[in-house]
């Protein structure tokens, strides 16, 4: 199943209205919207949840354009609310990353789990086995050695098989095996001979393109996997091994990719949010961003505003995977100065509390309201309790961060 036709369209309506009026309303305008938490303290995490929707369109309209399935990765929100969203919008199932993390959704009740990290604890993969089996839920894994694809199979119970992807490395040097290599043959074997296992497909996430310069260098990455993964699949093919799935994912290639061609699945998952990383890339543009942290400004020197988040609350991550443009962030004005800052101020260091943002010569007064895009939205996340769920005409929601420091 693909993210249906009316999906589409509505993202196309949708899509072609925001730009519109964001044209005319000018940026400040579109700064708008984050003030509808200000009557609660700060710092807290927002979420502005028309870009929630058009960004989960945007994706979807883009399965459904490729003829591919959706399963996005929910480390990003870590929250019940926007999983159910995601099916919602055509979504397969979800991608999840830690035994944990997994877990929370597999007991919510959603239909299809991909645990996508190589699991090396027995406990770990017969407690999800056992909860995927009571929930009835559709649990994959993902394995990228011998000793991985035991420790999965360890936990298969009586007259079951596990559906397993192998990891190929497609540049991240992360996890996953090298297309062409000798370990790609051994686990492969390891997966068939195992009367517990049943080898599902190949797997892949280029974080590399996270270190691309813009959207040329993004796309040249995209067609690099799918020229790795189509390797892959020949010479198994050539050993008679069916690769049934082929599956990709990661934000910039998926926004960024002029092809799809011989994928069958997207795992996506910061393009719920997306970040100031994301804008830096050129995949996104700042009013695309649905989450931003609402700071106050608590004190002001000769070079900086000092806003009430800082390392606790955006995270010292200067981007995915070690990448990053500078800074932890970029810091705009709320309210009557709005302007004032235009395209954004650097948040240039942080301490645990404080954030320096640079106000060149144009400080903002004592207890103004700040907005920070982060540079890494994942991360932020997994610092909050809740989200504060902002729309128009409507008192804010709190959803829980279901799974928040669920790393084990
Ligand atoms: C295995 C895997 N798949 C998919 C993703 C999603 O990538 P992104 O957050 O860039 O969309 C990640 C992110 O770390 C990942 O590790």
């Amino acid at each position: 199943m693909t993210a249906n036709a009316d999906t589409v369209d509505r993202h196309q309506a949708n899509q072609a209205g925001a730009r519109e009026a964001g044209a005319r309303a000018g940026f400040a305008d579109a700064l708008e919207p984050w003030r509808a938490s200000e009557g609660l303290p700060t710092p807290h995490l927002a979420v502005l949840l028309d870009r929630l929707r058009l960004n989960l369109e945007q994706v979807a309209s883009i399965a459904h354009a490729h003829a591919v399935r959706l399963r996005p990765h929910v480390k990003t929100h870590k929250c019940i609310e926007i999983a159910r969203m995601q099916l919602e919008c055509g979504a397969v199932g979800i991608t999840a990353s830690k035994p944990q993390e997994a877990l929370v959704f597999i007991e919510a009740g959603l239909p299809s789990v991909t645990v996508a990290y190589p699991i090396v604890a027995p406990q770990a993969a017969q407690t999800l086995l056992q909860a995927a089996e009571r929930r009835k839920c559709d649990l994959r894994f993902v394995v990228d050695s011998v000793e991985g694809a035991g420790t999965i199979a360890l936990g298969v119970g009586q007259g079951r098989r596990a559906p397993i992807f192998l990891e190929i490395d497609v540049g991240l040097e992360r996890c996953g095996v090298k297309p062409g290599s000798a370990s790609l043959e051994k686990v492969v074997r390891a997966v068939r001979d195992s009367p517990k296992l049943e080898f599902r497909g190949i797997l892949s996430h280029a974080g590399h393109a996270y270190g691309a310069s813009g959207r040329r260098e993004i796309a040249a990455i995209a067609d690099d996997e799918r020229r790795q993964l189509r390797s892959v699949v020949d010479a198994l093919a050539a050993q008679a091994v069916d690769v049934e799935e082929v599956s990709v994912g990661s934000t910039p290639t998926v926004l960024g990719a002029e092809s799809f061609a011989g994928v069958t699945e997207i795992r996506p998952g910061n393009y719920v949010f997306l970040d100031a990383t994301a804008c830096r890339l050129g995949v996104a543009k700042l009013d695309q961003v649905s989450l931003g942290i609402i700071t106050s400004v608590v004190s002001v020197n000769e070079r900086y505003c000092i806003i009430d988040a800082g390392s606790k609350v955006l995270s010292s991550d200067t981007g995915p995977h070690g990448t990053g443009g500078g800074g932890f962030g970029l810091c705009f004005a709320l309210g009557p100065a709005a302007s004032s800052w235009g395209e954004g101020r650097r948040v240039a260091r942080l301490s645990e509390e404080h954030g320096f943002v640079e106000h060149g010569g144009e400080p903002l007064p004592i207890g103004a309201r700040a907005l920070v895009l982060p540079n890494h939205s994942c991360p932020a996340v997994n610092l909050a309790d809740r989200l504060v769920v902002l729309e128009e005409g409507r008192d804010p929601q709190f959803w829980v961060v279901a799974a928040r420091g669920r790393t084990t």
